[in-house]
């Protein structure tokens, strides 16, 4: 079986440090086998969450989003850090895509998925309150998280000119969370195609 992950960062921001970090792990995980959709959070034109939106304007691109989540073993995420916690764009996306889909049986399109969370930031903290904050919401909308986690730790000069981590110890890590990803990936349930 080939297992399939869906790879986005929680920031689009030209030179992302996190879009940088995902592309690295979507790297590791083809290497290792695995099919990887790379996607980007903006290109899905999300509003802001409301529940007025829900019962007959649910958002097209929140259904497709959701559409490619349960097409997909499991995820592979890179948080920012923004004041402590995960980026809005991040939450936003995460809270449309764990909503019911009037007309559709489905509880949320991250149940029974597994994932992969890594973080970049320009602070000593390297993310490690975003990542927490991260595993909890991820944890509530029942999706299983990697123990390993990676954490990248003044982010702006960790990587080289060709998009590695300087690091042996963060980039030993990368390797370690994305084998158990796809090793969880591989005990779940089939995704629906
Ligand atoms: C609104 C905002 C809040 C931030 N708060 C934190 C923070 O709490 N901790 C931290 O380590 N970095 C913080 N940063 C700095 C980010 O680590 C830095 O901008 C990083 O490059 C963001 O990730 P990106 O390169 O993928 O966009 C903050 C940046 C912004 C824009």
């Amino acid at each position: 079986m080939t297992v399939k992950l869906l790879a986005f960062a929680g920031s689009t921001r030209t030179g992302s440090l996190n879009q940088a970090l995902v592309d690295l792990a979507a790297r590791e995980a083809r290497a290792r086998g695995a099919e990887v959709t790379a996607i980007r959070l903006t290109d899905f034109d999300l509003p802001i969450y409301h529940g007025d939106l829900e019962p007959d304007e649910f958002p097209a691109a929140a259904l497709e989003l959701q559409t490619l989540l349960r097409a997909h073993h499991g995820l592979l995420i890179a948080s920012p850090e923004h004041n402590g916690t995960i980026s809005a764009l991040l939450k936003n996306s995460i809270d449309w895509g764990s909503r019911p889909v009037p007309g559709h049986a489905i509880i949320s399109g991250f149940r029974n998925k597994v994932a992969g969370i890594m973080g970049a930031s320009i602070s000593p903290f390297g993310t490690l309150r975003s990542l927490t904050h991260l595993r909890h919401v991820l944890s509530t909308i029942q999706t299983i998280v990697a123990t390993e986690q990676v954490m990248i730790p003044f982010a702006a000069t960790a990587f080289d000119a060709q998009g590695a981590l300087k690091e042996p110890l963060p980039a030993q890590l990368m390797g370690m969370m994305v084998a158990r990803v796809i090793d969880l990936a591989e005990r779940l349930e089939p995704p629906v195609s």
